[in-house]
């Protein structure tokens, strides 16, 4: 996957641009172990969503700096200049430790070759788009670090030899961005057997804490491709005004492990391992009802955490409940529709095609949907452009 950075000889700067496609998660990640080297608390499992209708598109561009001058950490985020967070900083000086210089090419096969440390002179300018609305709720935050993380470690030619370590990478900027790294269905692993086994060496199990694509057989893998259909309800926020969660998903996540006893014996009895296994099972065997009531129950297990987090954690409305209401009378006579909800209010509907006009049209119906988009599953994760 590694690439030559593009050379422009006018400007003498180094440039590269790729996409990333969001993830839903399927068995939920909440809870971190470790909160620097981000390792979770449990494993999870994702759906990767098809780039052409939701992804992240992200340049990253080294500019040499004028004589005298300091040089410069930039973001634009949807074209408007943004703050570099704390996260984002240690993936870009990891990147900085890490790279052994950089070759670039231009068009007519020139080439310009940096070393490490002129790499630090150079001001770096990240720019970065969502083709969907960024911090709503829709996993903005997968598709966007995934992107940078990638980007940047092509970009200063770190880990060319070592397809895992991206994910690291990735999870640095955010736990659930490891996941967008690949197509289909992801589980990341948590990388301990159990909680007790993370002791002294986190950063051993760091190492360990690797997103993986689920291997299933080419036929069922084809056959999940070419019948599920994805509606994304994007609700209204009605009175809140705003797509932002009250609660971000890193502070949600670390009170529902300091308070929540529910969240203590999900852990315990590891029922996201257990989840992750019978669904891996599902998947195998083409079983959609029984994907789909596994894949409603995990979302509700995440939103009982939450509300046994104290002080409680809500992060669906009345719009979110009432998909839900619709979504189990559509399947009163068995499983045609899965819903999932993230630590936000908007709604993942999961149907087979031939019932998608009909999923479609109990929703349509209901007010403070804004808007369904019609997807489905990406075939392929993070790439270069
Ligand atoms: C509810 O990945 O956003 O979407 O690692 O702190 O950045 P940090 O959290 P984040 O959490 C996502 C939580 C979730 C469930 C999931 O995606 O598995």
């Amino acid at each position: 996957m590694s690439a030559i950075p593009k050379y422009d000889r006018a400007t003498k700067s180094l440039s590269l641009t790729a996409t990333s496609p969001i993830n839903i998660a399927l068995v939920k990640y909440w809870g971190k172990v470790h909160e620097q080297l981000i390792i979770p608390a449990n494993s999870s499992l994702s759906i990767t969503i098809d780039q052409a209708d939701l992804c992240s598109k992200t340049k990253v561009e080294l500019i040499p700096t004028a004589e005298g001058a300091e040089p410069q950490l930039r973001l634009v985020l949807n074209g408007k200049e943004d703050k570099i967070t704390s996260r984002i900083r240690s993936i870009i000086e990891l990147m900085r430790e890490r790279t052994q210089g950089v070759r670039a090419h231009d068009d007519q096969g020139h080439t310009l070759t940096l070393d490490a440390s002129e790499l630090r002179t150079h001001s770096l300018i990240i720019t970065s788009e969502n083709n969907f609305a960024t911090a709503s709720g829709l996993a903005s935050s997968s598709s966007g670090l995934s992107c940078l993380a990638f980007v940047l470690s092509q970009l200063y030619g770190v880990s060319e030899s070592f397809p895992d370590e991206y994910t690291k990478f990735a999870r640095l900027g955010s736990g659930s961005a490891c996941r967008s790294l690949y197509g289909g269905f992801v589980q990341w692993h948590r990388g301990f057997q159990a909680i007790q086994e993370l002791t002294e060496d986190s950063a051993k199990v760091s190492d360990q804490s690797l997103a993986r694509a689920v291997e299933l057989s080419q036929e069922s893998m084809e056959w999940w491709y070419n019948n599920l259909s994805i509606l994304i309800c994007v609700v209204n926020p009605g009175d809140a005004q705003t797509y932002q969660k009250d609660v971000p998903s890193t502070d949600g996540m670390k009170i529902t492990l300091e308070t929540s006893e529910l969240m203590k014996l999900r852990l315990e009895a590891d029922l996201a391992q257990k989840h992750i296994d019978q669904l891996t099972g599902y998947l195998e065997e083409r079983d959609f009802p029984k994907f789909a009531e596994l894949t409603m129950k995990e979302s509700n297990q995440l939103h009982a955490v939450c509300l046994d987090t104290y002080p409680p954690i809500f992060y669906m409305n009345e719009t979110s409940r009432q998909i839900i209401k619709t979504a189990t009378k559509l399947n009163g006579q068995g499983n045609i529709v899965a819903y999932s909800i993230d630590a936000g209010f908007h709604v993942f509907l999961f149907t087979l095609k031939e019932n998608q006009v009909k999923v479609h049209e109990a929703m349509s119906v209901l007010p403070g949907i804004d808007q369904i988009i019609i997807t489905r599953i990406g075939r392929e994760g993070v790439k270069l452009i």
